[in-house]
C-alpha cells in the first residue's frame, strides 16, 4: 500500500514538472504565458508555485508517464487519466489549461487545479477528482507549504478563495496567504489554519458567496482559540483583482486595515436588512443580537452600537437597550 502511495506521489510530482516545462518551453503554451502575463503574474512567482500548462492533446501525459514506467491504472488512480464518455480508452484528464499543483503542507503534489484560458472553456476550474487518489479539497489549504514560515512569524494567516489570489498576494509581498479553494471552509481546514497561526484574516471574495462563506467559516471556527478578522476588500472583487488593478501597496494597506470579525458581521447584517420600516428595523435588531452578545463592555462595542443607531436612525440609548434586551416582545 505504502509503495502504491509513493508511486502516485512520484507520478504527480513528475507530472507537475512536466507541466512546468510545457508552460515555459512549449510552443503551444504561448497563449497560456500571455494569459498569465496579462494577469500580472511574473515568471519568478509562477515558478515558486510550480504553475504549469497541460497541452491540449489527449495523450501527452499518458505517453510521457508510460515511457517512465507508470501503468495506465496508476494514471487513473492519480486522477491524471479518465475514460472517454463511452467507457472507452483512458486519456489525459487535463488538456489545454493552466495547471496549479495542489500540495500538502510539506509541498508534496496531491493533485491539480486547472484553469481554463477563456470563458468559453468550461468549467472555469477543473480540479483533480476527489473520488480516487490522494487529493481531498477539504483537508488542505492551497499554498500552505509556502505560507507556513511567514504565517508563523507574523502570527497571522490570510485565507482567500482562489489559487490566483494566493499567487498574486505573494507577488505583492504578502507571503502568509493560503486559499480554501472555493467558498466553504471545512473543519479540517480551520484546524490546519490554527496550526499555522493564532490569528486568521479572512479575505474571501467581496461578493455574496464570499461574504456568506465568511459568516459560515466563523461558525465552524467558533469555540476554537482563533482570532478572526476580515480584510475589507472593495465590493465585487477578490485579492487578485485588487493587486492587478490597484497595485501591491493598495492590497497591503487593505490587509493592514483588517477589522474584527464582529464588525464585519454587524455591517453585513445591516447591509442585508430592510431598514426602511419599523418592522424591518426590529428584525435587524433581532438578527444583530447574537453578534452583540459576544461583545463585552468596550470601545468596539460602543462604536458598533453607535453604528447601528445611526443606520436605524434611532438613539444610541435605544439601540443599546434593544440590542441587549433579554427577550423579544416584552416591551
Ligand atoms: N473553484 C473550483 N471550481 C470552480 C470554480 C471555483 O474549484 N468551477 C475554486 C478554485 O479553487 C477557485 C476558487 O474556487 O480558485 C475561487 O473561485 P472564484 O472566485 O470563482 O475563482 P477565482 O479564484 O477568482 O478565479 P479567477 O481569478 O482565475 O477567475
Ligand atoms: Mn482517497
Ligand atoms: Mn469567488
Ligand atoms: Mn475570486
Ligand atoms: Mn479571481
Amino acid at each position: 500500500r505504502r509503495r502504491a502511495r509513493d508511486r502516485l506521489l512520484e507520478l504527480l510530482d513528475r507530472t507537475a514538472t512536466f507541466y512546468e516545462r510545457m508552460l515555459w518551453e512549449g510552443r503551444e503554451a504561448v497563449r497560456a504565458r500571455k494569459y498569465l502575463a496579462d494577469r500580472g503574474l511574473s515568471e519568478a512567482t509562477l515558478r515558486e508555485f510550480r504553475v504549469g500548462y497541460a497541452p491540449s492533446r489527449w495523450d501527452t501525459v499518458f505517453l510521457q508517464s508510460q515511457k517512465a514506467g507508470f501503468q495506465a491504472r496508476e494514471l487513473y488512480d492519480a486522477g491524471l487519466a479518465t475514460r472517454g464518455r463511452d467507457g472507452g480508452r483512458l486519456h489525459d484528464y487535463f488538456r489545454g489549461r493552466v495547471m496549479f499543483p495542489l500540495c500538502d503542507v510539506r509541498g508534496r503534489v496531491l493533485g491539480f487545479g486547472a484553469r481554463a484560458l477563456s470563458p468559453e472553456q468550461r468549467p472555469k476550474y477543473l480540479n483533480t477528482s476527489e473520488k480516487r487518489g490522494l487529493f481531498h479539497k477539504g483537508s488542505i489549504v492551497y499554498g500552505a507549504h509556502l505560507a507556513r514560515a511567514s504565517a508563523a512569524k507574523a502570527g497571522v494567516v490570510i485565507v482567500c478563495e482562489g489559487y490566483t489570489d494566493v499567487v498574486a498576494l505573494r507577488q505583492a509581498g504578502v507571503a502568509n496567504a493560503v486559499a480554501s479553494m472555493g467558498t466553504a471552509l471545512t473543519e479540517e481546514q480551520i484546524v490546519e489554519l490554527g496550526r499555522m497561526a493564532p490569528t486568521v484574516q479572512l479575505a474571501l471574495d467581496a461578493d455574496d458567496a464570499g461574504q456568506d462563506a465568511m459568516l459560515r467559516a466563523a461558525r465552524v471556527a467558533a469555540g476554537r482559540r482563533l482570532e478572526l478578522r476580515v480584510v475589507p476588500l472593495p465590493a465585487g472583487r477578490d485579492p487578485a483583482d485588487v493587486v492587478l488593478t490597484d497595485g501591491a501597496d493598495a492590497m497591503r494597506s487593505l490587509v493592514a486595515r483588517s477589522v474584527p470579525f464582529v464588525r464585519f458581521r454587524v455591517e453585513r447584517t445591516l447591509a442585508l436588512g430592510d431598514l426602511t420600516s419599523a418592522e424591518g428595523k426590529d428584525r435587524a435588531i433581532e438578527a444583530l443580537r447574537p453578534a452583540f452578545a459576544t461583545l463585552g463592555a468596550s470601545v468596539l462595542q460602543e462604536e458598533l452600537v453607535a453604528m447601528v443607531a445611526d443606520r436605524l436612525d434611532i438613539s444610541a440609548e435605544l439601540a443599546r437597550r434593544l440590542l441587549y434586551a433579554r427577550s423579544g416582545g416584552d416591551g
